[in-house]
């Protein structure tokens, strides 16, 4: 399948950079987001996507990016909301801020961009989301209360989105990685053979894009071969 047209949020680097690499190779135009200019830069010239500069926790940055997918693709086929970080921190010494800051971009940055996107697949007739949750928002973890949380969120929201947007054939898909060796966190340079990697998010998200309409896979939980979590 090739020819789509991709709207990757956070695709400078880390799996959505796997993804924009992913959708290229198959035949796919892409628009991607992220804030690093020089990164954006690096990665549109590699593979000829479209790289915006746009935080996904801003209203206005959200509608430029949607106006410019339009003007760039003629429409956005396929969603990926990928942009997300992490704060971790024990209860009792949790600054709140932090996390409601955390939920700016990992939960209400992700719903204001597909609030813009969904009535362009509605006209279309058809269309994929796919939210990047985590192994994170299946089972919580110490230090995880606003990680954790924001990601059960993206999950619930996911199912909400299944149930109204079916009768639309726009699919919604959430995707749960464990850990991935990408420079998440400010970690660098992890290459360990069985761990997961960017590329292993990405070809399952191409899996499952790539399954006859009719098929929709609700949620898919991606952990590594090897289970020691590495430093
Ligand atoms: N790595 C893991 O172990 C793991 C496991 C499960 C789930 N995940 C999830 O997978 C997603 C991608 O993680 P990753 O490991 O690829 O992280 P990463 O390597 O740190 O990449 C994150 C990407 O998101 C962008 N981003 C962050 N905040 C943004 C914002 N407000 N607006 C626009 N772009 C933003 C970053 O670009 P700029 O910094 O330039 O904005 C970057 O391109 C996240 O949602 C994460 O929670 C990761």
């Amino acid at each position: 399948m090739s020819g789509r047209r991709f709207l990757i949020t956070g695709g400078s680097q880390g799996i959505g950079e796997a993804l924009v690499e992913a959708a290229r190779d198959a035949g796919d135009e892409v628009v991607f987001t992220g804030r690093n200019e020089d990164l954006l830069a690096e990665v549109a010239d590699r593979t000829g996507a479209t790289g915006v500069a746009a935080d996904v926790s801003s209203a206005e940055d959200n509608a430029r990016t949607v106006a410019l997918s339009v003007e760039t693709m003629g429409g956005i086929d396929v969603l990926i909301n990928n942009a997300g970080w992490g704060y971790f921190a024990p209860i009792g010494e949790l600054d709140v801020g932090r996390m409601r800051e955390l939920f700016e971009t990992n939960v209400f940055g992700l719903v204001d961009l597909t609030n813009k996107v969904v009535p362009l697949m509605k006209d279309q007739g058809q269309g994929d989301i796919v939210n990047i949750a985590s192994t994170s928002g299946l089972k919580g973890h110490r230090n995880g209360t606003a990680y954790s949380a924001s990601k059960w969120a993206v999950r619930g929201i996911s199912q909400c989105w299944q149930d109204e947007l079916r009768p639309h054939d726009i699919r919604v898909l959430s995707i749960c990685p464990s850990q991935v060796q990408t420079n998440w966190g400010g970690k660098t340079g992890r290459d360990e053979p069985n761990k997961l990697f960017a590329s292993d998010i990405a070809e399952t998200i191409m899996a499952a894009l790539g399954a006859n309409r009719r098929a929709l896979w609700t949620e898919i939980p991606i952990f590594a071969t090897n289970p020691w979590q590495s430093e």
